[in-house]
């Protein structure tokens, strides 16, 4: 799909669909307001005040009507559609319209839609966030799909602005960069482990690193053994599929920095739970358990095009937790990379395990920052459902970082308790620490384990198994991968500061 900005007036627009944004009724002009919408109503002699005064439209966020050749306009179809309150639309809100815009109108078989955007809607961050909206609002999770007869395309989207400047291209050109890396995530995740193995997300990761320019390096389960790193084999043992270890660095010419930021991410390419196994129901779920990875590597695609000028070093464990004759099994012994060892009390606290080994290899890397991304804990979807990213960290100022960039792109994220207290059930009788502790608060035991092999480096754990999955499509995005942290990640790097 074609993004473009366009400065001709609304009236002058020839298009499948055009679509202007009218707010909540209780505002400005009953909801006109001052911008697109008022001219629209003009121009077609107040078709749109009428959908007001009929009730068949209110303003609120999201809403949508549709006209059909509206007079004195070249558009085919005109829609409009609700902005809520003028004064609470912000990129947040922008992204949401502008997908949903992109969603109603491509349902309908347009292949050409404009949108229209308001004066205080045009800045950089709104066009970021309007060309995000659409490039994400665009993505379909069928490849798989064979029967494409009643298939819809959309070929050309334009945001139709009063004037454009040199921020409000850079504005185009990040918004692209950003929900096209987030698709890429999405793309990864909604592959089905039969076609997404540890070895083939490797692939992919070298494949994307060329493409972009990264360097891309992928230790074998004999190099991992070499090193010693017990956790990661341990989990992969039990599948005939051989692990991998994902490295993907970005090293800019000039560096402003001496902030060496390490990104890791969960790639378990399906989580059975192991000889600890999973129920059935739900079970298929289970491919994404590489959402953490899959988005580390979106996040390195996108930092590669806006280049910042700071060291990035993704790490990404990746295996598949399977049962079987050579699994490992409860109560089994795994020394770590680190030197601890490790009881593994239940097979299916596994993201932890080959995130331990990760996270010691990233510092001997000489990473100085770490954030890991990882669908690690039902429990984490207990706390906070499907809105919102747990985070955990044990630096002020990196898990302040990463709170920003994620608030700055519309990405939900919710800061979660790391007391001392909660080790106390992260006791074994046999070894120096248990993979699991009780059943209550799992997310933050989880991630106090994971704490131990951060070490003194300063460290942030976002937790995603809630949110790395729509179970319901919404009016501006598909069901199924939702390429979270992808842009919160990416966002963080480009505005590093030491
Ligand atoms: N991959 C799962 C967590 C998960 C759950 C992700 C639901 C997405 C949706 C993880 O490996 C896991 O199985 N965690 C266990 C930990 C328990 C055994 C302590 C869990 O949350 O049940
Ligand atoms: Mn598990
Ligand atoms: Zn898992």
């Amino acid at each position: 799909m074609k993004t473009l900005l366009q400065t001709e007036p609304i009236q002058e627009i020839e298009v499948d669909a055009l679509a202007v944004i009218a707010y909540d009724k209780e505002s400005v002009a009953g909801g006109l307001g001052t911008g697109a919408a008022k001219l629209v109503n003009e121009l077609t002699g107040g078709w749109v005040g009428e959908l007001y005064s009929s009730g068949e439209f209110t303003g609120k966020l999201l809403e949508t009507a549709q006209l059909y050749r509206p007079p004195n306009m070249k558009t085919r179809r005109l829609f409009i559609i609700g902005g809520g309150l003028p004064e609470k639309s912000t990129p947040a809100e922008i992204r949401k319209i502008s997908g949903t815009v992109l969603r109603h109108a491509k349902s309908k078989g347009s292949r050409n839609i404009v949108l229209a955007l308001d004066p205080n809607q045009a800045t950089e961050e709104g066009i970021v966030a309007a060309i995000e909206g659409a490039v994400l609002g665009d993505f379909e999770p069928d490849r798989y799909k064979t029967d494409r007869k009643d298939e819809k395309v959309v070929d050309q989207f334009g945001l139709a602005l009063p004037a454009v400047d040199r921020n409000i291209e850079t504005g185009h050109a990040r918004g692209r960069i950003l929900a096209e890396s987030q698709n890429y995530t999405r793309d990864l995740v909604s592959e089905p482990a039969n076609r997404l193995t540890p070895l083939l997300l490797a692939e992919h990761a070298q494949r994307m690193a060329v493409e972009y320019g990264l360097e891309c390096e992928v230790l074998s389960k004999e190099q991992m053994q070499q090193l010693g790193m017990g956790a990661l084999l341990g989990v992969a043992q039990g599948s005939t599929q051989p692990p991998a270890l994902i490295i993907v660095r970005y090293l800019p010419p000039a560096t402003e920095t001496k902030a060496h930021i390490g990104l890791l991410g969960k790639g378990v390419t399906f989580d059975s739970g192991g000889i600890s196994i999973k129920p059935s129901e739900g079970m298929e779920k289970m491919k994404y358990d590489m959402a953490g990875g899959a988005a580390v590597l979106g996040a390195m695609r996108a930092v590669a095009q806006l280049r910042p000028p700071v060291c990035v070093t993704a790490v990404i464990p990746a295996v598949e937790n399977m049962p079987g004759g050579r699994a490992q099994r409860p109560g089994d012994i795994v020394t770590t990379l680190s030197g601890k060892t490790v009881e593994v009390l239940n097979t299916d606290a596994e993201g932890r395990l080959i995130l331990a080994d990760a996270l010691t290899y990233a510092q001997r890397l000489g990473c100085t920052h770490l954030v890991d991304v990882a669908t690690l804990t039902g429990a984490i979807v207990v706390a906070l459902g499907h809105v919102y990213i747990g985070v955990f960290g044990n630096d002020e100022q990196l898990t302040e970082k990463i709170l920003a960039a994620a608030g700055a792109e519309g990405e939900k994220v919710w800061r979660m308790p790391l007391d001392d207290e909660y080790k106390e059930g992260l006791k074994s009788a046999f070894a120096d620490i248990p993979n699991i502790a009780n059943r209550w608060g799992g997310a933050i035991t989880a991630a106090m384990f994971l704490k131990e092999f951060a070490g003194p480096t300063p460290w942030v754990h976002l937790d995603i198994a809630g949110t790395a999955w729509l179970e319901e499509a919404k009016p501006f995005m598909a069901k199924g991968p939702s390429g979270v942290t992808v842009r919160a990640l990416a966002r963080m790097v480009a505005d590093w500061r030491d």
